[in-house]
């Protein structure tokens, strides 16, 4: 990465670290949050929680009168639907009015940054910052938690803001940058116990951002040195998942050239993994989400700016955006092997979300996996026990079934593409036998692959 223009010398000291991350009393503050989804949202209840006054800025209507109403967007959240029901109605008001930016101490932009074409797309938080700029005030403090490639805060944000309202940072307002680390669905680790970190445009904004987060999270708060290495840990971090993946699937693909079977080798590793402490991941179709998929695309864009080869970086995220279409293939080919045709089967696809057990389907490998199974086989019934709306044309004519025994019952063959909890308690080797389902595919290699076959349904699993 090129030269980074005045970026705070020195970390902030240890000494400073400790004093900062004491948890000063709380005083309340007038703290926005701009963008109510997966990560804006959490947050505002958070802070509310933890008796700030909070104002959610959203453009969706209905998320903003969801929020007023207490309603939780996140059905299976439980934790998060009993933590929302719980904030008094003036603790915490989503508004579309931004003009409400102006009476706010601490603002935070908590909009998407998705990549198109594997190219990352700004225009949500130039926008966002636009509408801050427009309402910006003196002392006011400003965080980016949105995913973007190192500089971005720097380069990109603080002219909007400085440019617009005519006041300097560092001096009139604070600008930094928090990645937020959630993992929705998660049980254990959510938005006020994940250690996070902190990187500001100078000190003082760092450490008035570890402050507010100091006051909120119950976790480590790490200042970095800018901006941009906040920005780095954050898409390096789902870089090194994407990686992780990757090679998980690479050694699959290899396992199953040779009849082996992947689940074993893992096995074998984890006696490595006790001693050596290696990290491994699970192979499948593919990670999805806006997250392990995308951010590794802002430091490929980075780095190629920086005139790096990152081809090491882009043959992990092709394998990984590959698997789907390789996965469909070995499905194709079990049910060939049996003498049959695909375009002869009714397919059940089981899964839509990108992981188990939530209702997010956004980029998700399974809706690849349906585009694929709906031009190949001769009829395609999709079932998901979460996801409400898939919006893709291609699958559009495919049919949805709300039972998962009728959709056992109608398909001769069945695409297992996320391992939630309903697929893993009921297909089990008898009910595949009773519902006479002939051949399954196990994309994220969750069920009884010896019991099934023992019933003697033709099984396949990513390796196995
Ligand atoms: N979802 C995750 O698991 C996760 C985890 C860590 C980081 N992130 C990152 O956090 C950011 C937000 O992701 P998300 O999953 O919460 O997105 P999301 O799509 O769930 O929510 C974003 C919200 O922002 C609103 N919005 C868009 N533009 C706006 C604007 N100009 N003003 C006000 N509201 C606006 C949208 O209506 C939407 O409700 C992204 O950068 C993402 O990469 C996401």
């Amino acid at each position: 990465m090129g030269p980074v223009i005045s970026v705070a010398k020195k970390r902030i000291s240890e000494y400073d670290f400790l004093k900062l991350n004491r948890k000063p009393s709380l005083i309340k503050k007038n703290v926005g949050i701009i963008g109510l989804g997966y990560v804006g949202l959490p947050l505002a209840v958070q802070a509310a929680e933890k008796g700030h006054q909070v104002t959610g800025i959203e453009l969706s209507d209905s998320l903003i009168s969801k929020v007023n109403l207490r309603e939780s967007p996140f059905a299976n959240d439980v934790r998060f639907g009993r933590a929302l029901s719980k904030i008094h109605p003036q603790s915490l008001i989503a508004t579309s009015n931004f003009s409400e930016i102006a009476k706010l101490d601490i603002v935070v932009i908590c909009v998407p940054t998705p990549t198109t074409n594997n190219i990352p797309d700004l225009t949500y938080i130039l926008s966002a910052a636009e509408k801050i700029a427009d309402n910006l005030k003196p002392g006011q403090l400003i965080i980016l938690e949105s995913t973007v490639n190192p500089g971005v805060t720097r380069n990109n944000i603080l002219p909007i803001l400085e440019k617009k309202s005519g006041l300097k940072v560092g001096k009139d307002f604070y600008l930094a940058h928090c990645p937020e680390r959630i993992d929705p669905g998660n049980k254990l680790w959510f938005v006020g116990n994940l250690n996070r970190v902190v990187g500001g445009i100078s000190e003082e904004c760092t450490a008035r951002a570890v402050q507010f987060y100091s006051e909120i999270i119950d976790a480590k708060i790490i200042p970095l040195g800018s901006t941009e290495e906040a920005e780095f840990v954050k898409s390096w971090e789902n870089s090194h998942r994407n990686v992780l993946i990757a090679l998980a699937n690479q050694a699959a693909i290899i396992s199953d050239s040779m009849g082996m079977d992947i689940n074993n080798i893992l096995h074998g590793l984890q006696s490595k993994v006790d001693q050596f402490g290696l990290r491994l991941a699970s192979p499948g179709i593919g990670p999805g989400g806006h997250c392990i998929p995308e951010d590794i695309h802002y430091v490929i864009r980075k780095a190629r700016e920086n005139g790096l080869d990152t081809r090491f970086l882009d043959g992990s995220a092709d394998l990984n955006d590959s698997m789907y279409g390789y996965a469909v293939n070995e499905f194709e080919k079990l049910v060939v092997s049996d003498g049959n045709k695909l375009s002869n089967m009714t397919v059940g696809l089981l899964g839509l979300a990108y992981k188990e057990n939530i209702e997010d389907a956004r980029r998700s490998p399974a809706l690849q996996v349906a585009e694929k199974l709906s031009l190949k086989s001769k009829r395609l019934i999709l079932h998901d026990p979460l996801v409400d709306n898939v919006i893709s044309n291609k699958i559009k004519l495919a049919k949805r079934e709300e039972d998962l025994f009728t959709v056992l019952k109608k398909s001769n063959a069945i695409f297992v593409a996320t391992a939630h909890s309903e697929y893993l308690e009921l297909l089990t080797p008898e009910n595949l036998v009773k519902f006479n389902v002939k051949y399954i595919y196990d994309g994220r290699n969750c069920l009884d692959k010896h019991g099934i076959i023992a019933a003697g349904v033709i099984y396949k699993g990513v390796g196995r």
